[in-house]
């Protein structure tokens, strides 16, 4: 069978962000800053790098933002034109074009796998891609990049991590047969199970390629842990079916769902920065022992 190549992203962001409450009450949770962009180009950014044409954010009521963030902003730009910025310029325009944006609603919280369906009709009846918008990954190769490595057609691929088992119900887990180094064929997936009840340390991280066999299967899942509908219980479906394939990736991965995983991400994006480099470890000396 030929595989078409993948060309659309759902990335889900319609949650409330309460962990970072209050700011969350007006500034999407997506919204909050790594240096100096948000979260969500980061994750924008990888799914581009992969190959990515067309991003359908699922999003919710007051979380425009994030939708305008990638707009094209004439009035600025002619601004920072005028006034002769044009590194700023060029910036703007930058994550202004970086790739088709498409909005669909989830006006009601039913979890992970509730929010992907809404992508149903944007995406069609194709294989796409999922970014979860919490998980950032700094990686040589996109992360999603690695997943697509020689995707098959009806199958679906999850982006893999060891954790110690006591953040297993943090979760989804997997358990199978490696075969490669870095490839399983995935025979279980729990979602966020006890450590006493999970398959293995191996966590699924949030980067999927899924198949467009998927639809039918999410639109009959019954909600599950925490009373959620999720995506996890929807990929165990293909898992029985042996379509279901684990990639432990290489790169470095942050969390940044709560306050310490940004802040890592913050300072350690800020090191990558030649011109901030200094400057940040001069902070962090000076912070040291305090
Ligand atoms: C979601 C998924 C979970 C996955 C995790 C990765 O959980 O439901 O299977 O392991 O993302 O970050 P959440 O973090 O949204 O609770």
């Amino acid at each position: 069978m030929s595989t078409p190549p993948i060309r659309t992203a759902v990335l889900p962001v319609a949650g409330l962000g309460t962990r970072f409450l209050p700011v969350t009450k007006t500034v999407p949770k997506e919204m909050l800053p790594i240096v100096d962009r948000p979260c969500i180009e980061y994750v924008v950014a990888e799914a581009v790098a992969a190959g990515m044409e067309r991003i359908v954010l699922v999003t919710a009521k007051g979380k425009d933002a994030q939708v305008d963030y990638f707009r094209p902003s004439p009035s600025l730009e002619a601004h920072l034109k005028a006034a002769g910025k044009d590194e700023l310029l060029a910036e703007v325009h930058r994550v202004g074009h970086m790739a088709e944006i498409v909005t669909v609603r989830q006006d009601v919280a039913l979890g992970l796998g509730h929010a992907v369906l809404q992508a149903r009709e944007a995406v069609g009846d194709q294989p796409f891609v999922v970014l979860l918008g919490d998980d950032i990954i700094d990686a040589e190769v996109p992360c999603i990049a690695q997943l697509m490595e020689g995707y098959q057609a009806g199958n679906g691929v999850v982006a893999l991590m060891e954790v110690p088992l006591e953040e297993s119900h943090r979760y989804g887990m997997c358990a199978g047969s490696m075969r490669t180094p870095t490839r399983m064929q995935i025979d279980k997936m729990v979602e966020k199970p006890a450590p006493a009840d999970s398959p293995s340390r191996f966590a699924i991280v949030g980067r999927y390629v899924l198949p467009p066999e998927v639809w039918n299967i999410l639109a009959q899942t019954a909600p599950g842990a925490g009373g959620e509908i999720q995506l996890t219980d929807a990929l165990a479906q293909l898992a029985r079916e042996g379509r279901m394939e684990g990639h432990v990736f290489s790169g470095r991965r942050f969390d940044t769902g709560n306050v310490v995983g940004l802040l890592r991400a913050s300072l350690y994006f800020a090191l990558k920065r030649p011109e901030l480099n200094g400057p940040v470890r001069a902070l962090l000396d000076e912070l040291r022992g305090q």
